[in-house]
């Protein structure tokens, strides 16, 4: 039986991930904002597996300090990790830039810092594990460059922009926790499922007239989640032999790409670790 960790694991690709690995036997720890969500969850599994193979850990992993909270209780509670899957994501639409209480643009925190931190935080106990796995499914390979004077997106704030961003992030994340990392034992991995007919994607608009075209739009193109999930289960059992590895869905996407520049994603990593430095300065 493995031990394994889904954050965003209450809904969508998350979620179809989580069941799918606990119907196959595994002990699995899904995580998410939303207690009834988390809940629903929960009385869902117990109708096929042990009550004690199913965990719920509510926890706003916008916020350092909740990334923190979790990973502590983690490494209280369990031995070792046998993977990591990194799937928590707003993807509403605004204009209208967010900060977290801790200063951090929302999605930037969201989307990046919460998985920088949990793939770092957790290397210990994910290196115990025979073949530890960390999959981040964000959307490797985006184009575009990283504004390294607009890290956060501050100016003209548009949250798909901000996701964007993120991706790209995300991308230099994979790099530098590999090649910062001598041991080599765990398998990073980044993976774009591109449309996937979760709620998340299809309601990321408000205004009834997008979200019903977006609705059309994922009807046509996108994947529903029990497909979309398949390629991602493949790698969990049967890890990459490389150390980093990017997929759009089956297709690999190479690492020669500007995304993975390994002296950008070192200046991410150093300028990342000012920035959490600076949560533990202002409490
Ligand atoms: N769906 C697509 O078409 C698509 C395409 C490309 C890439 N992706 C990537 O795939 C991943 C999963 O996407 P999805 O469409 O499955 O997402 P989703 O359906 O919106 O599910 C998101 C999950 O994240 C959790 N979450 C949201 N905010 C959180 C917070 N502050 N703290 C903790 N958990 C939080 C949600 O639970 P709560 O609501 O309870 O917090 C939920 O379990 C994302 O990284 C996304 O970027 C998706």
């Amino acid at each position: 039986m493995k031990t394994i960790l889904v954050t965003g694991g209450t809904d969508g690709i998350g979620k179809g991930l989580a069941m799918d690995l606990l119907k196959k036997g595994n002990r699995v720890i899904v995580l998410g904002s939303s207690l009834k969500k988390g809940l629903d969850f929960c009385s869902e599994a117990k109708q096929f597996t042990d009550e004690n193979k199913v965990i719920f850990l509510q926890a706003n992993l916008s916020l350092v300090s909740e990334n923190k909270r979790i990973i502590e209780e983690i490494k209280r509670n369990y031995d070792e990790l046998d993977a990591l899957v990194l799937c928590a994501q707003s993807q509403k639409y605004s204009t209208i830039y967010k900060e977290t209480d801790e200063g951090f643009e929302f999605s930037f925190a969201l989307y990046y810092l919460s998985r920088y931190v949990l793939s770092y935080g957790l290397k210990t106990i994910l290196e115990k594990a025979k073949a530890p796995i960390i999959i981040n499914v964000c959307a490797p390979g985006t184009k575009g460059s990283v504004k390294w004077d607009n890290l956060q997106y501050k100016n003209k704030y548009n949250s798909i922009k901000a996701i964007m961003h993120g991706s790209r992030l995300n991308d230099l994340l994979g790099v530098s926790f590999v090649e910062n990392y001598p041991n080599r034992k765990i398998k990073y991995v980044l993976f774009n499922p591109v449309a996937v007919q979760t709620k998340g994607a299809t309601q990321a608009y408000e205004q009834p007239a997008i979200r019903f075209l977006v609705n059309k739009i994922f009807k046509l193109i996108g994947k529903p989640v029990n497909e979309a999930i398949k390629p991602i289960l493949e790698l969990m059992e049967r890890p990459p032999n490389l150390n980093l590895s990017a997929y759009k869905q089956k297709k690999v996407v190479s690492l020669t790409m500007e995304t993975f520049n390994k002296d950008y994603a070192e200046r991410l990593f150093k300028l990342t670790e000012d920035l959490l430095l600076l949560v533990e300065i202002i409490p």
